[in-house]
C-alpha cells in the first residue's frame, strides 16, 4: 500500500472516538519498531518527522523507509512533517513523497498564522496531502524548539474555531496543557478547551506531548475530541535506557545489532501499549 493522507483514517477516528498515534521516526530502528507494533495491532499510524530528524536521516532515506514500511505492512501509514516551520520545507517534503504536513505557525500573530497556514493548505490539498495546523503554544523542548512552560499559552476556543473555518486544516493542534518531553510536575489537561473546539469543528484535535500523560487522562481527552496523539520521548527513553543497560553491563559489546535489536523491541512494546490505549487496534 502507498503512503496515505491522514484523511484516510482521521474522520473515522473522530466519528468512532479513537485516536491515531503519531510516533516520531528518528532512525531505522524507530521505524521498524513502530511498524511491527502496528502490524501486530492492525492499526493505522502516522510517522512524525521533525525538521531535526529530517536533517539527521536525510529526506531520501526518510521517504524510502516510510514507503518500505507501508509496502511491507499493508497498513494505512501517513508520513507527516512534524512542526514544519515554513512553506518551503512543507513543499520540499511533499515533493519528496510526504503524504501529510504540519505547519506550526503558533509563534506568529494569530492573523499571520491563518494567512500562512491557508497558503500551505491550498498547495497541499491540491496534491492530496493532509495538513495539521497549530494554535496556542505548547511548552517543553523538541529538537531545537524550546518553549518555557511559563510562556506556553493555552488556545482560545473561539480563535481555534475561527482558525479551522478560515484555513480548512485536516487536524488541529491546540495547546491544552501538555508539553513536549517528560513531565517534571503533574500534567493538567484543559478538557473544556478540547470539548469546546471539538464540538464545533469536523476535524479532530491533536494532542502533542503524549509521553508521560497518565492513561486515564489520555482516555478522557479522546472522549472529548482528540483524534491524533503524538508520542516521541517515551520511545527515546525506552531506546536509550535499553542501550545504556546493555553497554553498562559489558564493555566488550561492539556489534551495534547487539544493543539496537533489544532497543527496538523495547520501543515496540511502548508503541503497542499506546495503540491499545488510543483504541486504534483493528482499525486499519
Ligand atoms: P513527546 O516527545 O512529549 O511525546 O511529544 C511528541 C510530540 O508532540 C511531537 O510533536
Amino acid at each position: 500500500m502507498p503512503l496515505v493522507s491522514m484523511n484516510e483514517f482521521l474522520p473515522k477516528a473522530k466519528a468512532n472516538r479513537f485516536a491515531v498515534g503519531q510516533f516520531n521516526m528518528n532512525n531505522l530502528e524507530f521505524a521498524q519498531a513502530i511498524t511491527e507494533a502496528a502490524m501486530e495491532e492492525k492499526s493505522p499510524f502516522i510517522f512524525g518527522v521533525s525538521e531535526g530528524a529530517l536533517k539527521y536521516m536525510g529526506i531520501e532515506y526518510t521517504v524510502a523507509i516510510a514507503e518500505a514500511a507501508a509496502k511491507k505492512s499493508g497498513l494505512p501509514i501517513a508520513l507527516h512533517l512534524d512542526h514544519g516551520s515554513n512553506f518551503d520545507i512543507a513543499m520540499k517534503c511533499i515533493r519528496a513523497g510526504f503524504s501529510s504536513v504540519m505547519f506550526d505557525g503558533s509563534h506568529h500573530p494569530f492573523e499571520e498564522n491563518i494567512r500562512l497556514t491557508k497558503e500551505i493548505v491550498k498547495a497541499a490539498h491540491a496534491m492530496g496531502v493532509s495538513v495539521e495546523g497549530e494554535l496556542g503554544t505548547i511548552g517543553g523542548v523538541e529538537d531545537d524548539l524550546s518553549v518555557d512552560e511559563a510562556d506556553a499559552a493555552l488556545a482560545k476556543p473561539e480563535e481555534a474555531i475561527r482558525f479551522y473555518e478560515e484555513t480548512g486544516v485536516d487536524a488541529l493542534a491546540i495547546a491544552v496543557g501538555t508539553a513536549h518531553g517528560m513531565y517534571k510536575g503533574e500534567v493538567k489537561i484543559h478538557y473544556d478547551i478540547i470539548e469546546a473546539v471539538a464540538s464545533k469543528i469536523p476535524v479532530p484535535i491533536v494532542l502533542h506531548g503524549g509521553s508521560g500523560v497518565p492513561d486515564d487522562m489520555i482516555r478522557k481527552s479522546i472522549q472529548c475530541g482528540v483524534g491524533k496523539i503524538n508520542v516521541n520521548t517515551e520511545n527515546q527513553v525506552a531506546c536509550t535506557k535499553t542501550i545504556r543497560e546493555i553497554l553498562g553491563k559489558d564493555e566488550n559489546v561492539i556489534d551495534p545489532r547487539k544493543y539496537l535489536a533489544p532497543a527496538r523491541t523495547a520501543m515496540k512494546e511502548v508503541v503497542k501499549e499506546k495503540i491499545r490505549l488510543f483504541g486504534s487496534s483493528n482499525q486499519a
